[in-house]
């Protein structure tokens, strides 16, 4: 059984994790699935509980800057800039691994991702540990992430020691991911926060590096299939043409996703509204109601969301 945890029952939930159990935890970006950082066995049953692979990186979640200290080493000026500005919140940074920091937390990377979320649970579970905590987002290899209980619950009920009830997160999609490590920053997956808001506080430009380079991977997670719903996603970009291709077909099971309800008639289609909060619940909503096919209208706001595109992009597989 997974208990269901209330913010009054932090100590419990720590409790487990002392224990080398895992427990899912709010932020303000989805739900995490976490392991305390200095447990070698609870590092591993995330990749085992998650099915994930063995060379995709878990992000440190942190409540302050000492405990970012002694995890990480040399870092630089660029760190404190960001940090002063964002932390806490949804970035994630990524520096240079301290040497007593197992290596099973990167992957076998000699670098590490750290956040500090700015979600009160999330920190106060950090708090009553009283060391770091690795998480990934909360949901099967390949699935949406969660951005509720039920979703963790969905994927994990039986498998994970508890997870710790928070509403429905508030900003819906992952951490910005930046990399710190290379000579120019590198965005390494858009969020919340943007590269324009990055790059005013650094006073420099970032290099954009979202997707896999010849021979070189620079964030593992980046290659692999995400989001991915049994449906079939259609994107497009003109409602003249969302209409055309659903009148010219037979009528499948629909979900139509857009930004402002679509007013026109079409058959066997139910709108919902598509924005950050909701995409992953709406995508795993598609999977339970079996729906077959998921057409999705990205109009000009859409498009000129990075982090919500990037997501639509991995769901549907156009990249
Ligand atoms: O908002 C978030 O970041 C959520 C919440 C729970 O904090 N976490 C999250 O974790 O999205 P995950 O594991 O689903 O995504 C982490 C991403 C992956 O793409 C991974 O490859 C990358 O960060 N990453 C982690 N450590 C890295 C490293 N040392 N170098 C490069 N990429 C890294
Ligand atoms: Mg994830």
């Amino acid at each position: 059984m997974t208990e269901i945890l209330t913010r009054e029952e932090l100590s419990k939930a720590a409790g487990f994790l002392r224990e080398n159990e895992l427990v899912a935890f709010p932020t303000e970006t989805v739900y995490g699935l976490g392991a305390r950082l200095s447990s070698e066995s609870a590092l591993l049953k995330i990749f085992k509980t998650k099915g994930r692979p063995a060379d995709n990186p878990l992000i440190v979640h942190v409540a302050s800057i000492e405990q970012i200290e002694k995890i990480a080493r040399e870092l630089p000026p660029a760190f404190y800039k960001l940090a002063k500005t964002f932390f806490p919140g949804p970035l994630t940074i990524i520096l240079k691994r301290s040497s007593h920091v197992s290596s099973l937390v990167s992957a076998g990377l000699d670098t590490i991702a750290v956040r500090m979320p700015s979600h009160p649970v999330a920190k106060e579970l950090i708090e009553a540990l009283g060391e770091p905590i690795a998480a990934p987002s909360a949901n099967l290899s390949g699935k949406p992430s969660s951005t509720t209980s039920l979703h963790v619950l969905e994927d994990f009920q039986g498998k994970i020691a508890a997870v710790i009830e928070g509403g429905s997160s508030k900003l819906g999609l992952e951490s910005t991911v930046i990399n710190l490590t290379s000579a120019t920053p590198q965005l390494m997956r858009p969020g919340h926060i943007t590269k324009e808001e990055l790059e005013a506080v650094l006073g420099e430009e970032i290099e954009l590096c979202l997707h896999a380079k010849e021979g070189k991977t620079p964030s593992p997670g980046m290659k692999y299939r995400h989001y991915a719903p049994l449906a079939k996603i259609l994107v497009f970009t003109s409602l003249d043409e969302l209409l055309s291709y659903a009148e010219g077909q037979p009528a499948k099971k629909r979900m139509l996703l857009a930004r402002q309800k679509i007013d026109a008639k079409i058959e066997n289609g139910s709108f919902f509204p598509l924005n950050a909060q909701t995409l992953y619940a709406n995508l795993r909503l598609s999977d339970r109601d079996r729906y077959e096919e998921i057409l999705l209208f990205c109009d000009p706001e859409t498009l000129s969301d990075a982090a919500l595109m990037n997501r639509i992009s991995h769901a549907s597989a156009i990249h």
